[in-house]
């Protein structure tokens, strides 16, 4: 049996081992998957101990994605450039950290809601970790800008900046942004943690479609989309189980299929 798990603090509501448990039946591979609730300092001492117990891989998920950059030894260029590591793969002596929640969402984005994001222009609220993560497969897609408006402009700006050289990407403050409708509006603030909506122009709601990288409940971003009339509002289950799929393929080589396990945590 091989072994899996993900790390956290919290972890006791991750739905990731529900999720690989579902893509192991599928692909008919024996995988134990393991929720491990490591003590806030001791996230490499805990991984090493699941890595001399044989474990094959982790996910790694709030607050350890820092850290777990920093535990492997090499890195894919999609960890490299966010900065983050969400998967661990461990192969032999070497600990290959990967991040799959940019390609996570745009699978969710692409395969299922059927988005075609060539082209299209893209507003995400926050500049913080979460955006750094989901940058690059975002304008591996050619949209025809990214627009990054944060709280505090200067980490837009420099965040923009970082990426100029994937595509078109501009950064200011939350008060910049226009009533005028974008196609599509990416929440990554942790603002909803707190029960709040950045505080941004209504109009650029109207028919745009409003996206939350949380999930689980009805945000107050999504209130306030369906409040000012957005085209789709949705939430990030489908880009969770994608970027557990992705997970899975880069530790197995095995793809498995996600609509299914969507649709079961949805219902
Ligand atoms: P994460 O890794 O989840 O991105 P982070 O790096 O702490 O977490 O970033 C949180 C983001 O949410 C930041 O962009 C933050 O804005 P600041 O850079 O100005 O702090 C944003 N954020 C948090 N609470 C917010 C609120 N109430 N309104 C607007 N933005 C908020």
């Amino acid at each position: 049996m091989d072994k899996y798990g993900v790390f956290g603090n919290p972890i006791k509501h991750s739905l990731s081992p529900t999720i690989h448990t579902q893509f192991a039946k599928q692909t008919g591979i024996n995988i134990s998957y393991d929720k491990i609730l490591a003590p806030i300092n001791e996230f490499s001492s805990s991984a090493r101990q699941f890595i001399n117990q044989g474990a094959k891989g982790f996910n790694v998920t709030v607050p350890f994605k820092l850290d777990a950059f920093k535990l492997a030894t090499k890195l894919t260029t999609n960890a490299q450039t966010a900065g983050a590591v969400n998967t661990i793969k461990v192969d032999g002596q070497t600990l290959i950290g990967e991040n799959t929640d940019g390609i996570g969402l745009v699978n969710d984005l692409v395969k299922n809601l059927n988005i075609n994001l060539k082209d299209k222009v893209i507003l995400i609220l926050g500049a913080g970790g979460a955006t750094r993560g989901i940058l690059l497969p975002l304008l591996k897609q050619r949209p025809k800008r990214i627009m990054i408006a944060n709280r505090t402009t200067s980490k837009a700006i420099n965040l923009a900046k970082d990426f100029s050289s994937h595509g078109k990407t501009c950064g200011f403050g939350l008060e910049k942004v226009k009533h005028e409708p974008v196609d599509i509006i990416i929440n990554a603030t942790s603002a909803s943690l707190d029960g709040k909506m950045p505080d941004i122009a209504n109009g650029v709601a109207n028919g745009s479609i409003c996206y939350d990288l949380m999930y689980g409940t009805q945000t107050p971003f999504m209130n306030w989309a369906q409040k000012n009339n957005a085209k789709m509002v949705v939430n990030g289950l489908g880009m969770l189980v994608e970027q557990a799929a992705a997970a899975f393929e880069f530790w197995t080589g095995k793809q498995p299929g996600t609509q299914k396990v969507i649709a079961n945590l949805r219902s």
